[in-house]
């Protein structure tokens, strides 16, 4: 017979955990991506974007309208800092050639075929998280 024990926790710990932080309820399935920490609330002015490095990528994360957002910072057109570019009506303008892509879903706005990755972005405990699949 297996037991699954599960560590003991201080009450104080336990209060600062956040859904996805606690053990799984089935640790055979496959689990969501972690989130990761990269700034805390205010670190991000509201109309800009900063890049993080994020296991084997970068991401950039802005702050909208009081909305933060998180995509891949590499353009695909010729690799610029998307986190460096000009934001206009929730779409992010490269620095260098001005190809636009969603802050929602971070296709590209002149050939939605195309597009960079999309990242789910939170706030938690005043630190600004994104989930980004490690092994990407
Ligand atoms: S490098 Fe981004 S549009 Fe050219």
């Amino acid at each position: 017979m297996i037991v699954h024990q599960q560590p003991i926790v201080e009450s104080s710990e336990r209060d600062t955990l956040s859904d996805d932080d606690k053990l799984p309820l089935f640790p055979d399935q496959p689990q969501p991506e972690p989130y990761t920490t990269v700034a805390q609330v205010g670190d991000i002015q509201e109309g800009h974007g900063k890049a993080f490095p994020v296991g084997k990528r970068m991401v950039a994360v802005f702050l909208h309208q009081g909305e933060y957002y998180a995509i891949d910072d590499f353009c695909p057109h010729q690799g610029a800092s998307l986190a460096e570019g000009y934001i206009t009506d929730c779409t992010i303008a490269c620095p260098w050639h001005h190809w636009r892509f969603s802050l929602d879903d971070g296709t590209w706005v002149d050939n939605p075929k195309l597009g960079v990755d999309k990242f789910p972005v939170r706030v938690f405990n005043q630190q600004i998280q994104v989930q980004v699949p490690l092994e990407s």
